[in-house]
């Protein structure tokens, strides 16, 4: 039966309405922008899967840092590409790499910017897996103690954040605990806590040329047919200390979003990954989708699961948007 005096469609009538009712608005004041360091000088090279993107040197990176503040994006996340790779990737901790160099000048040039240093080892290691390898296992504890090293060295290197990415079991406390050791309590965990092994990776992978050398990483990320498992990694990493907890990627798990932000108090981001940027890239490349309207679309809703932070390639242009 239609009751006439019951109309919801009185609220969508005008702009102006439909912004007094509106429940989630799309900021730029919760975007995280990732930047790729790689070594060498006045380097800016275009990443092929990712149009848009770019290898930066560390004074490319730094430009590029300054335009994002000057934007109101409040962070960025360094990854790097290193200058040597070994088997238990050792230039991820070494503080002439790319990734520690950006860290200290875009601190020392654009101090109000805070700076998120992904803390992991497949961009590192000459198997490009994640970890320390005993034979085709990767180790878990003995992975722990290099990634402790990693997340010390990012803040050393004047990291406001670190955010390992591994999905070693403990990482969160092993790292709260080497942190602690070296007087950086205030230096924050933001864990991927809820890493999916996920085919949305593809174009990161090569433009981190993270790929492992074999097999793949469904020994250590999670199984994306789970979701019961995701509220264990949660509450794992909140008795661990973690102090954001991060699920990846976002548009095909914003379920996962939404369970996790009912249950939880701390603040939850979602990383909206390479794969989602680059098939929106190239769609809006034909002609076929309105690039704009389907980013802010989507953004929001990663906003309306329950995401108070969004990591995105299109922090950028989405800054520019919402101008
Ligand atoms: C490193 C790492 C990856 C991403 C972020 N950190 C790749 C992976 O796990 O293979 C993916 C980011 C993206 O796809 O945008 N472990």
């Amino acid at each position: 039966m239609f009751d006439k005096k019951i109309r919801p469609r009185r609220l969508r009538i005008s702009e102006n309405i439909r912004s007094l009712v509106r429940e989630n608005i799309l900021t730029e004041k919760n975007l995280i922008y990732p930047i790729f360091v790689v070594p060498g000088e006045n380097i800016r090279e275009e990443i092929s899967d990712m149009p848009g993107q770019f290898h930066l040197s560390v004074d490319r990176a730094v430009e590029v840092a300054k335009k994002i503040s000057a934007l109101g994006i409040p962070a960025v996340e360094i990854f790097g590409l290193p200058e040597y790779k070994d088997e238990i990737g050792s230039a991820a901790w070494d503080m002439s790499s790319p990734v520690q160099r950006a860290i200290s000048a875009i601190k020392k040039s654009v101090p109000e910017l805070a700076i998120v240093g992904d803390v992991c080892l497949c961009q590192y290691t000459s198997h490009g897996h994640c970890g320390k390898l005993c034979g085709n296992y990767v180790d878990n504890d003995e992975t722990l103690k290099l990634l402790q090293k990693v997340a010390v060295s990012q803040a050393e290197s004047g990291a406001d954040i670190v955010a390992p990415s591994d999905m070693m079991d403990g990482r969160v406390s092993a790292i709260r605990d080497a942190l602690d050791e070296k007087n950086f309590f205030n230096v924050s965990i933001m864990s991927y806590t809820v890493k999916y092994a996920s085919a949305f990776y593809g174009p990161f992978r090569s433009a981190a040329d993270s790929a492992p050398q074999f097999g793949d990483r469904k020994q250590y990320q999670m199984d994306f047919a789970n979701s019961r498992e995701a509220m264990k990694e949660v509450e794992l990493d909140i008795e661990e200390g973690a102090d954001i907890i991060m699920i990846k990627p976002a548009l095909a798990y914003l379920d996962i979003v939404s369970k996790v932000r009912e249950k939880i108090n701390l603040p939850v981001a979602t990383y909206n990954v390479s794969g989602e940027y680059s098939m929106v890239k190239a769609a809006a490349a034909k002609g076929w989708i309105d690039e704009k309207r389907i980013v802010l679309e989507s953004l929001t809703s990663m906003k309306r699961a329950g995401a108070d932070i969004i990591i995105t390639y299109h922090a950028p242009e989405v800054a520019e948007w919402l101008k």
